[in-house]
């Protein structure tokens, strides 16, 4: 720490002030956050600029959503003016309350709606997905698990994706899709992936038994079906595609419209298939599954760019363009 951060006064964040495009965003000195006493501090060395940066900043949300703005985005302004939903970095302090975790601990950690990550420090509830990084990874490489990894865990979980199970992957070139691809395999699943041309050779090499090329071919006129279908493009309604799931089986709506919502239980119930546009609940112990399987070699990072903190204006641009892959990274530290 420096001098002036060891007094506990300021820190440098990235910081968005009001809504807009990514030059709404801009790095100034902050407060250091004080940890409660079920909070662990940590010294940020990485975060990553997602999707749902993209979506805090813009107010770009999927159709339908917009009544959400003022209740989760905030009404004038960001509700939460520093950005970042996840870290990799170094615990400096613990609240008494905090167990398992002590400073000088390397953690990876996904802050969720809590957003702080895209500052050199951050307070992390121990209520949220935290584990050890992963030994064999850097900073930046550990953090570009998190997003996607803790996102793609909790739906493959809620349908209990295993052994055997047909799985595709719509959208499996983003930061979700490319962890789906590798735990659905490493759960023994068959996936089949789809994505545009130019990452066809990468997801395949991510263990893709299928690739499916969404600029020449419709997954969903070709006869084939799958236990589970998981969706993280939005273009993947029930309607469109209920007869490529297998009798019993799942649309994992990772992203969908109100009405794809408001329709699932509905769908569900009618279809004996399971719809839904949740995740099961990722607990420390299920969230340390990522780090294992990084550290066995059945997890790689995929990292788009890299930027420091003083370009995140640059790092947003990228990701505004909606076609990054894998993960854009922030390196702070
Ligand atoms: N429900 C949740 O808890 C939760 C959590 C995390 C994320 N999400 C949502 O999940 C979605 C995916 O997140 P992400 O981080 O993976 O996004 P991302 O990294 O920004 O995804 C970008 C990727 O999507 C691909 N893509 C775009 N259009 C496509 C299409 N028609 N077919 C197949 N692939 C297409 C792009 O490939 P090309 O460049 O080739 O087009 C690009 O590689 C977002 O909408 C996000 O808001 C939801």
């Amino acid at each position: 720490m420096t001098t002036e951060q060891q007094q506990g006064t300021r820190m440098r964040a990235a910081v968005a002030y009001r809504f807009g495009g990514p030059e709404a965003v801009r790095v100034e000195q902050r407060p250091m956050p004080t940890p409660r006493a079920d909070e662990l501090l940590v010294r940020v060395h990485a975060s990553t600029v997602s999707i749902a940066d993209h979506r805090m900043r813009s107010r770009d949300l999927p159709e339908g959503l917009g009544f959400l703005v003022p209740i989760s985005l905030g009404v004038f302004r960001p509700r939460k003016p520093v950005l970042g939903m996840d870290v990799a970095g170094v615990v400096v302090a613990v609240g008494d309350e905090v167990t398992g975790f002590a400073p000088g601990d390397e953690v990876i950690a996904m802050l969720g709606s809590t957003f702080g990550g895209h500052a050199e420090y951050a307070r992390i509830p121990q209520s949220k997905a935290i584990a050890r990084k992963p030994a064999g990874l850097d900073m930046q490489q550990s953090v570009a698990l998190v997003f996607g990894g803790h996102t793609a865990l909790a739906f493959l979980d809620r349908a209990e994706v295993g052994p055997g199970d047909e799985v595709l992957v719509n959208g499996a070139s983003g930061a979700v899709g490319t962890a789906a691809v590798q735990l659905a395999k490493q759960r023994g699943a068959r996936v089949t992936a789809v994505c545009g041309t130019r990452n066809v050779e990468l997801v395949r090499s991510l263990g893709a038994d299928r690739v499916i090329d969404y600029t020449s071919d419709d997954f969903t006129q070709n006869g084939e079906t799958y236990d589970a279908i998981l969706d993280c493009v939005g273009n993947a309604p029930f309607d469109r595609v209920a007869d490529s799931i297998k009798p019993g089986g799942a649309l994992l709506l990772v992203v969908t419209s109100l009405r794809g919502m408001l329709r699932a239980s509905r769908d569900s119930r009618r279809s004996g298939k399971l719809v839904t546009a949740s995740g099961a609940p990722v607990s420390h112990e299920r969230f340390a599954e990522l780090s294992r399987l990084a550290d066995s070699g059945a997890l790689r990072p995929v990292i788009d760019r890299t930027y420091d903190l003083d370009d995140v204006v640059e790092a947003h641009r990228h990701v505004d363009t909606g076609h990054k892959t894998g993960s854009v990274v922030l390196h702070i530290a």
